[in-house]
């Protein structure tokens, strides 16, 4: 379903009222809720505010929302509420309320339920639309999204944060629908900022369902208490009677499931031999990939057939292509005009004339790149190129897919392999040591290890900086196979006389 670019800017899901009445009665009954007053900040038209009224009648409950339409529905549909008088709505900005000072005056026993809009900046941005908060350096980001400001962050998370910040310790409670990684953010956050101790749940709900959409969302219940964990409970659907796994926070890194985390927690480590990579990046799909048709001659993806030389073609396997395993065989091949990042590329024309004409005939297209990252570079740069690009051998695994399934890719047709920029890959000159590395990662401890880590409902739920946290070393450890791992890795290990020792090869 097409959503209006106003719905779009509000990040307007309505819930249906039978999802709201189904978390009030969660609230009530799983936490003993008896809040003295409700707050609804973006109430649209009124699910919450029915469903508070029906299961926690003698609390005064407030309603806000940008659009003086929904505030009007919502009054409407509250005729037939006998306690309807405990009710107030107000058309208001959650931006521009004082929130804090609103809180402030209100009963300590608040419950802040609801559901906020589900748009992200980015998408704002690209909407053209304000609906923002004013720039703050939300989160404390550091680096290059905080001198930019460009950092893509949820309008829920913004406002999560918030309330969190204001919650009433020991009797405030915050139950609100929102994306599952937003949650888990907040919940960082509070973590790397709070020192108080707090309960956190997240019950993952059907959006697809619900709103029509497929979003991996939530219903978040946080409260700050004295006896809390300071994990988040993950429970598989509202009704789901016990938790699936808890998560929490680990040398400073957000864990899926701590327990088998902590099973594991020795594995963590940096490797120094073996580094993960992301394949190459050119933002040129149409232009830069092509399909062979016969010898010398192929076709790019406007249809357009050009005779090329192969001296800057190479074989290129696709995030699909990796993560269903079909690795034996290229469709594709991927023109990389440099060998490291930044390199000159006018080299091309006297080395492959046809390919620097090809280029040409689309630098228009090239040039059009939106990414910063191609700006003052040479003319059809590429990125996530390098020595570890022309390897031979690699080991590659989608961060797409949802299964830990890591391919030995061996080189095709006599040139290695490269790997499109969503698929992670170590590299090898060798096949015996990528045979061997294979076998640390398919092991038990590093798929266990890596599958606590792994947020499996994400997007792109197999990041390089998770791979990146398992040591090599610590798994051929405790494989028993130090020694064939030192040998291949050259590296420094301890030898039974505890000496330092290099490996040999
Ligand atoms: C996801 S909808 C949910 C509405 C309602 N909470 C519910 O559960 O049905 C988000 C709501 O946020 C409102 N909204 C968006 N931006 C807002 C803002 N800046 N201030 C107040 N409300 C806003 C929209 O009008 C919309 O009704």
């Amino acid at each position: 379903m097409a959503l209006s670019k106003e719905k779009r800017q509000f990040g307007d899901f309505q819930t249906p009222d039978h999802l709201a009445q189904e978390v009030t009665h969660l609230l009530k009954q799983r936490y003993q809720l008896s809040p003295e007053m409700i707050l609804e900040p973006t109430c649209g038209t009124g699910a919450f505010i029915r469903a508070a009224l029906r299961h926690f009648p003698t609390a005064h409950i407030l309603g806000r929302d940008i659009n003086p339409s929904y505030i009007q529905d919502a009054q409407q549909s509250l005729v037939n509420y006998p306690d309807a008088h405990q009710v107030t709505l107000q058309q208001g900005d959650f931006f521009t309320i004082d929130w804090q000072g609103l809180l402030s005056k209100l009963s300590n026993h608040i419950l802040i339920l609801g559901n906020p809009p589900w748009v992200t900046s980015s998408e704002l941005s690209r909407l053209n639309q304000q609906n923002l908060p004013a720039k703050s350096n939300h989160q404390n980001r550091r680096g290059i999204e905080a001198i930019t400001g460009s950092a893509n962050f949820d309008i829920s998370e913004w406002m999560l944060l918030q309330f969190s910040q204001w919650l009433p310790p020991q009797s405030g409670i915050l139950a609100m629908l929102c994306k599952s990684s937003v949650a888990r953010k907040v919940v960082n956050q509070v973590q790397r900022n709070q020192s108080q101790p707090f309960s956190a749940d997240i019950y993952i709900i059907d959006a697809k369902q619900h709103f029509n959409v497929s979003v991996d969302a939530c219903l978040f219940v946080f409260r700050y208490d004295s006896s809390g964990d300071c994990l988040c409970h993950l429970y598989s659907s509202l009704d789901a009677p016990i938790s699936s796994g808890a998560i929490g926070e680990r040398n400073g890194i957000l864990v899926r499931h701590i327990p088998q985390y902590d099973a594991w927690s020795h594995l963590i480590g940096q490797n120094l031999t073996y580094t993960w990579r992301s394949g190459l990046k050119h933002d040129c799909a149409k232009v830069m990939e092509l399909e062979p048709v016969s010898e010398g001659q192929f076709i790019n993806g406007m249809g357009q057939t050009y005779d090329l030389e192969s001296t800057y073609l190479y074989p290129l396997l696709k995030s699909s292509d990796v993560g269903n395993g079909r690795t034996q065989n290229y469709r594709k091949v991927v023109l990389v005009t440099q060998t490291y990042i930044g390199e000159e590329t006018h080299l091309i024309e006297n080395i492959a004339p046809k390919t620097w004409r090809y280029l040409l005939d689309h630098s228009e297209r090239l040039n059009k790149r939106k990414s910063s990252i191609y700006k003052n570079k040479p003319f059809y740069s590429i990125f996530g190129i390098g020595d570890y690009s022309f390897k031979p051998w690699k080991i590659a695994i989608s961060g797409l897919y949802k299964s830990l399934a890591f391919q030995l890719i061996s080189p095709l047709g006599d040139k290695p392999v490269m790997l499109d920029d969503t698929v992670n890959f170590l590299s090898f000159d060798n096949q015996a040591e990528a045979e061997f590395v294979l076998e640390l990662l398919n092991s038990e401890p590093a798929q266990s290890c890596l599958d606590s880590m792994i947020f499996w409902n994400d997007k792109r739920p197999i990041t390089i900086d998770i791979l990146r946290r398992l040591s090599l070393q610590a798994v051929a450890q405790e494989l028993g196979l130090l020694d064939l791992y030192t040998h291949w890795a050259k590296a420094i290990h301890v030898n039974r006389q505890g000496q330092l020792e290099l490996g040999l090869f």
